[in-house]
């Protein structure tokens, strides 16, 4: 047992073709129950079925605390909407990975840290050269974060961690803005230390060598609070598939890297693409969203409202409420009018009234906003899920850390319920129908 506020003092019992179980029951500090069934096969033979992992608890994690009835996100205890008025990404970052929030030297050095690894190995802008100017950037990031292992070698797990810990942090928001000027011919900027994470992100991007350019401060606050709230959501897919390349105790870059594939999904983190993307095409139609939404409701279309519902939350997502009104500041202080803002507000409306979302409890999630502030900061659509990764970075390592440090974890390897043929004697070619 890896958390001390876990206590495991009830039995459950199950029923099983007669026969009586008694099974340990495990309560976390909020008091969530769950059945152990670790002994279970051994004890009767059978598994437990959970398609898509929607009821099963993969670990004992200290991170990340989610109520999604009521809408609670914590990270490490601290509520989510207290650490976006009033904390930065890069605090958030220490305090997800080190479990406590950093004093002011602990959050001077990581500071430091943070922009003194910052730069690539020059040969890595080889790579970069490679990808055609087509390539999406959540393909080039996840390759040049699972390259980063040639470069920074773990020689065994404590010797080199902290530091490849540092630089993954620090170089991933220089691959990400290299990975946006390859795919429009630009040259490179080099990251500058006197910035901040977000704004030395957002200079790497947007800065050209022919002119001067300074971060618009209500950018840069933009996006280090789209950061924080984007830093960690307990075993999300993501997550979930960082942990298990983890598990097989691969490198720190290569479960990053698996996990940015899995981020890339668009019904994971690609969301905020397709939600941008399908405001765009409610626009281009005559701004008719009445009739997306019925489309979404008519299985038989196929469509989904983007953006809506999640796995977890069944009341509304802090992270949606939070963006929404930053939307709303950030487009007046930029003095950006953006005709998808509206429609988006009017889908809003007209879901949360209609009983087909309400029966299902879909809500507006975290993505459905924050397309629109990145789109008012002059990020391009197919940056959206990389500047989600870059949030979600810390989240990952934080994880990750907490997986390989738990005493006595084991490889992920779930069972399965095998429903194909049985046994049968091979056939021979002439004799096949
Ligand atoms: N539009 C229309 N119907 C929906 C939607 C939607 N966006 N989401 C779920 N439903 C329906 C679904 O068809 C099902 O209906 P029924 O019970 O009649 O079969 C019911 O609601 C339950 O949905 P589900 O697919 O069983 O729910 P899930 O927990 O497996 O999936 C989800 C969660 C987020 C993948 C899904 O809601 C979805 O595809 N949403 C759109 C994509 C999206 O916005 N993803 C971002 C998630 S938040 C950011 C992140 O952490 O990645």
């Amino acid at each position: 047992m890896s958390n001390d506020h876990m206590t495991l003092t009830e039995t459950s019992k199950l029923l099983l073709h007669d026969k009586e179980y008694e099974l340990p029951t495990i309560t976390g500090s909020e008091g969530e129950v769950g059945i152990d069934i670790t002994q279970l096969r051994n004890k009767s033979g059978a598994i437990t079925f959970d398609s898509g992992y929607g009821n099963t608890g993969s670990c004992e994690s200290a991170i990340t605390f989610i109520d999604g009835e009521k809408g609670i996100l914590r990270y490490r205890g601290y509520p989510i909407e207290e650490l976006a008025e009033k904390s930065n990404f890069v605090e958030v970052s220490f305090l997800l990975i080190f479990g406590h929030l950093p004093n002011k030297a602990e959050l001077e050095k990581f500071h430091f840290d943070l922009t003194h690894h910052s730069l690539i190995h020059e040969d890595m802008k080889k790579f970069f050269e490679g990808f055609p100017p087509t390539a999406h950037p959540m393909g080039i990031l996840s390759a040049m974060v699972s390259s980063l292992s040639a470069f920074y070698p773990e020689a065994g797990y404590n010797a080199d961690i902290k530091l490849n810990i540092v630089r993954l942090l620090a170089k991933l928001k220089t691959i990400a803005a290299f990975s946006y000027k390859k795919s429009i011919g630009q040259p490179y900027v080099y990251p500058r230390n006197d910035l901040n994470y977000a704004a030395d992100m957002l200079h790497m991007m947007f800065a050209v060598p022919s002119e001067s350019y300074e971060v618009p401060n209500v950018v840069a606050e933009a996006l280090d609070l789209l950061l924080i709230l984007h830093a960690d959501h307990e075993q999300n897919c993501s997550t979930s598939t960082v942990r298990m390349v983890g598990s097989s105790e691969a490198n720190l870059f290569a479960s990053i890297s698996a996990g940015i594939c899995a981020l890339w999904g668009p019904l994971h983190g690609g969301a905020n693409q397709q939600v941008i993307e399908m405001l765009e095409k409610i626009k281009n139609d005559g701004s008719d969203y009445k009739k997306y939404i019925n489309m979404a409701k008519d299985k038989e279309s196929k469509f989904k409202l983007m953006g809506f519902g999640h796995r977890v939350y069944k009341n509304f997502d802090p992270r949606a409420q939070i963006l929404k009104k930053s939307a709303d500041k950030v487009l007046n202080q930029l003095g950006v009018n953006d005709p998808l803002l509206d429609i988006a507000k009017n889908l809003e409306e007209v879901a949360l009234k209609d009983p087909f979302f309400i029966e299902r409890k879909l809500y507006p999630n975290v993505d459905f906003y924050s397309g629109i502030i990145y789109r008012a900061m002059g990020i391009p659509t197919n940056m959206f899920t990389v500047m989600f990764a870059l949030g979600r970075l810390p989240g990952w390592i934080a994880q990750w850390k907490e997986m390989r440090e738990t005493p006595g974890a084991r490889i992920y390897r779930p069972r399965q319920i095998y429903v194909g043929e049985t046994k049968r004697p091979y056939v021979s070619i002439d004799k096949r129908k």
